[in-house]
């Protein structure tokens, strides 16, 4: 649970500006979808966000303190594709997480640490239906496993704000409804604060809490290098998490009952 502040925000590469004065505002667990034309910056924003980027001008601060230069353990992210490593197992994917966020102080982990993060690993594999799966590696997984075990993956990470770069993107539209059933859960569940970049209005609308568009104002190909996109539009929408919400229940479709597993 995050809030997230762009102060006046820009981004140039040499005379080129992808991103110009963004201020934007998201409060603590919002789940923001951010859509707008392929080529507008909306990876660049992400990247920002992850501390892969800085900013040209401007700030970025989250809960009021000024962005690390860095990624670190507060900020999860999952690409559209090949998030998991695919020489680790779907357990040593998740696993993986934990020990990313310990990375720093303890390298891997040991004895009891390992047996606690095993436990919550596969709780957390149950939740997003991957349970009896745990020994594969993820060539033997579908596309949309594949993308419930980089969530795991990520969330297992603990972080406060989860970035996703058109995650679910690849994936056919039944498999997508699955996840977006998983992702909205996850969501309700968690603390987290949610950037998600998505090609597809309707699966903004169906998850986030608000939807911003990010547009180029002028248009003329000579105009394109002297102006960056900005936020054009800017939706609030009717706060979702509610108590139905909370009372999803859990994906099924053919695989393990996650509830077994008491997740
Ligand atoms: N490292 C970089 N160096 C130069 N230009 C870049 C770099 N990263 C992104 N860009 C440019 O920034 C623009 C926005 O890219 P991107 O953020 O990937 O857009 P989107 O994700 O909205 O499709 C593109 O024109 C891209 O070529
Ligand atoms: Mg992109």
């Amino acid at each position: 649970m995050s809030a997230i502040r762009f102060d006046d925000v820009w981004k140039e590469y040499g005379d080129h500006i992808v991103l110009e004065r963004i201020t934007l505002e998201v409060a603590p667990r919002a789940f923001l979808a951010l859509v707008g034309p392929s080529g507008c910056g909306k990876t660049t924003f992400l990247r920002m966000l992850l501390g892969e980027e800085r900013p040209t001008r401007g700030q970025i601060l989250i809960d009021g303190v000024p962005l690390q230069p860095e990624p670190d353990a507060d900020r999860g992210v999952v690409f559209q594709r090949y998030s998991v490593f695919p020489h680790l197992t779907v357990l040593q994917n998740v696993l993986l997480g934990r020990e990313l966020q310990h990375s720093k102080f303890l390298g891997r982990l040991f004895g009891a640490a390992k047996k606690a993060a095993t436990d919550e690993a596969m709780a957390l594999l149950a939740e997003v239906g991957l349970k009896g799966h745990e020994d594969k590696y993820p060539s033997a997984l579908s596309g949309g496993m594949q993308q419930r075990l980089a969530l795991a993956q990520a969330v297992m990470r603990g972080p406060k704000i989860l970035l996703l770069d058109e995650p679910f993107g690849a994936l056919d539209p039944g498999i997508r409804a699955d996840i977006h059933v998983l992702m909205k859960r996850l969501w309700n569940e968690t603390e987290l604060t949610v950037v998600m970049v998505t090609h597809d209005l309707s699966e903004a609308f169906r998850l986030a809490t608000r939807v911003i568009a990010f547009e180029r104002n002028r248009d003329r190909p000579e105009e394109r290098e002297r102006y960056g996109a900005t936020i054009s539009r800017d939706l609030e929408i009717y706060p979702r998490r509610t108590a139905q919400l909370r009372a999803v229940a859990p994906i099924r479709s053919g695989r393990d009952d996650p509830a077994e597993q008491g997740a």
